[in-house]
């Protein structure tokens, strides 16, 4: 069985003020859930919502991490930088960070190589685009993006795919549930090549634009172990729906 996973990435939202009243209102609202919880602030938010979720069923995330553990890096944040401040994720690929800085397949592989070995357990996400999708091109690209990231790995230990097709994201459109069920069923049939993946036990989200209403009929489906939510992961009655859901 695997259990499922909800995960908040915040994006560059928040300030302190909003931080502490989300985390109020979420924690406050939880009830008995089956389903584990992480949320992904900014990383000037870590500190402040490890501690706010401190004792709770609520762990905290990064939303990227360096390729390198420490150097002359300006601007990086080391993945053991993330563990310091008490994160136990770290989302990685994620479709922004691939379109606005350029990231591929093999810088993310080193991503989540130093996210693993400090003790981070990686999400890594892929998705095709609108155009791809349209010109028959998704399962290819999603396959070398995993492929691209995951291959060569040395440990893999408690990864999560998140599919986030990227013309779902932000957008309001959501794959159907039958079209994520679908790829969802592709990644895992890509990961039973990868060595050191047990392809059975990893957790597969879905992301893009899920919300309280349509999160049931996604986690429904048997390859969707959870989600990666942006948008309504700000709003603390729709997060808590999906994860009522889950
Ligand atoms: P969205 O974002 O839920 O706002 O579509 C999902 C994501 O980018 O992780």
């Amino acid at each position: 069985m695997r259990r499922s996973l909800v995960v908040g990435n915040w994006k560059m939202n928040g300030s302190e003020a909003f931080v502490e009243k989300l985390l109020a209102d979420l924690i406050g609202g939880l009830s008995e859930q089956q389903a584990e919880i992480a949320v992904c602030p900014g990383y000037v938010h870590i500190a402040q919502a490890t501690s706010l979720c401190a004792g709770t069923p609520v762990v905290v995330g990064g939303q990227d991490c360096s390729h390198v553990q420490s150097g002359a890096y300006t601007g990086e944040v080391a993945a053991a930088m993330l563990c310091d401040l008490g994160c136990q994720w770290v989302i990685l690929g994620h479709s922004e960070r691939r379109q606005y800085h350029g990231e591929l397949s093999a810088l993310i592989g080193a991503k989540l190589a130093a996210a693993v070995e400090a003790g981070l357990r990686p999400i890594l996400c892929v998705g095709e685009t609108r155009e791809q999708r349209e010109n028959g091109d998704a399962e290819t690209i999603v396959a070398s993006q995993l492929r691209g990231a995951l291959l060569e790995q040395a440990n893999l230990s408690g990864l999560v795919v998140a599919y986030e097709p990227v013309w779902a994201i932000g957008t309001g459109l959501t794959a159907s549930p039958e079209q994520a069920q679908e790829m969802h069923a592709f990644i895992r049939s890509c990961l039973e090549e990868i060595p050191g993946v047990d392809a059975g036990a990893t957790r597969l989200l879905y992301g893009g634009s899920v919300k309280g209403a349509n999160a049931a009929e996604l986690f429904f489906q048997p390859d969707i172990d959870g989600a990666l939510v942006g948008g309504a992961a700000l709003d603390a009655t729709e997060f808590l729906a999906i994860i009522n859901a889950a």
